[in-house]
């Protein structure tokens, strides 16, 4: 059974800030005891670094560190542990598919297909590689409402030459989750690749990458209970075969010579050069446990529940405009009628309430919802329906008079 108090005790924020309503877990998820744990450990128990030395902490990290690709492995359900690269996080994950395998095979004439909805991390690195390479980037148009419209992106990889999509696989704006399993059946249709953008599905939903057949996917430990500054590229092994390495160094050669001849060690350790963030790895390692003993559908479930309660109080408010009614996925996104986005957050923080205000990076999307600025409650396993009452209270009673004088 999912018993929300029970989970709340493994996280040591709320015994130390019982008052604090957290509604901004897609910026960053809070931590279990057990992610804690496994961080402090390595710094007051096991200290060493990983494949370089030879006595016993070293020996345990290691074992530790390249085991956690096997449990990353089983929460994506990618058969090949080998397929998992660490990365510092998302946006690095991004880049790596990016600039290490898309700017060595793009050329003119060839389209990115991205849509208006993504992330400034899903859409900078693509303009860059466009430039450089003389590929194309086209928008697919999406629906009014900001969902996927598959017509319409048939359309598209018909009419072009598309050779890679990028999308997230749900929006941190709309919490609205693409049909990537689809998308990626189209595109290999027409011999392109997809690259989902994980970041707000992976905490959230059951992600299956052999079921999805997707060609990369990125996501960050900190969204998922894990540590900040460490996140994952899946990717299939023949393409990272095929994809530069951005960072040359220690501990990713097997052997270099004076004159420039470099034999790089095997996949993935050749995409993880210098030092890495062990502490990160080990941490990941719990979050990822931690998450599969609730069960992935289990959170789903609460997380939607969450919700669909808040979007159906926020929805009896005439003055709160909600701009993904239908959200799918964690993210409730609206307005408050004649009060900017961010003195609402303002007014909310000082009644306790953490919510994230304003363009969520993703700085097109007004394209399409018509506003570059929303207030975002975003859900995770932790969250109750007493904390989406209290922030419901708050939209009803908020005025701008309340917010200024939060402000002043
Ligand atoms: N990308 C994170 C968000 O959407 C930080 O809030």
């Amino acid at each position: 059974m999912f018993d929300v108090d029970k989970i709340r005790k493994d996280f040591p924020i709320f015994k130390n800030d019982p008052g604090l309503v957290y509604f901004d877990s897609a910026a960053t998820s809070f931590k279990p005891q057990c992610v804690i744990d496994a961080v402090n450990d390595f710094y007051t128990r096991h200290t060493a670094n990983i494949h370089r030395g030879d006595y016993d902490n070293s020996f345990i990290v290691s074992k530790d560190y390249d085991d956690t690709r096997k449990v990353v492995s089983k929460l994506l359900h990618n058969d090949d542990p080998d397929q998992i690269v660490f990365t510092a996080g998302a946006t690095a994950s991004l880049n790596l598919v990016a600039y290490g395998y898309f700017l060595d095979h793009l050329k003119e004439g060839d389209v990115i297909l991205l849509t208006l909805a993504e992330h400034a991390s899903n859409i900078l690195p693509w303009f860059e590689v466009a430039k450089k390479t003389k590929a194309r980037i086209e928008y697919i148009p999406l629906n009014e409402d900001g969902t996927f419209n598959i017509d319409n992106y048939k359309e598209c990889l018909d009419k072009y030459n598309v050779r890679a999509v990028s999308l997230p696989y749900v929006s941190n704006v709309l919490g609205y989750i693409n049909p990537i399993k689809e998308i990626c059946a189209l595109a290999h249709e027409k011999g392109a690749l997809v690259n989902a953008d994980g970041a707000q599905a992976v905490p959230h939903i059951k992600v299956d990458v052999m079921d999805l057949d997707v060609d990369f996917l990125g996501f960050s430990a900190h969204k998922m209970l894990g540590p900040s500054g460490i996140g994952v590229l899946y990717a299939k092994k023949k393409l990272l075969e095929e994809t530069t390495p951005m960072m040359n160094g220690g501990g990713a050669n097997a052997r270099f010579n004076k004159d420039g001849e470099v034999i790089l060690k095997e996949i993935p350790v050749r995409f993880e050069a210098g030092t890495p963030n062990i502490e990160g790895v080990l941490g990941l390692k719990k979050a990822c446990e931690y998450l599969m003993d609730l069960g992935m559908d289990n959170i789903r479930k609460h997380d939607d529940e969450i919700v669909r309660y808040l979007i159906g109080k926020l929805s009896t408010l005439d003055n709160v405009k909600i701009y993904n009614p239908r959200s799918e996925c964690s993210i409730v996104a609206f307005n408050v009628e004649g009060i900017f986005a961010q003195d609402v957050g303002s007014y909310l923080n000082s009644l306790g309430i953490a919510v994230r205000t304003g363009n969520h990076c993703a700085k097109v999307i007004d394209n399409i919802i018509g506003t570059t600025e929303t207030i975002r409650a975003s859900v995770y396993l932790y969250n109750t329906k007493e904390e989406a009452d209290k922030l419901y209270g708050a939209i009803r009673d908020v005025t701008l008079e309340k917010c200024i004088g939060a402000i002043i």
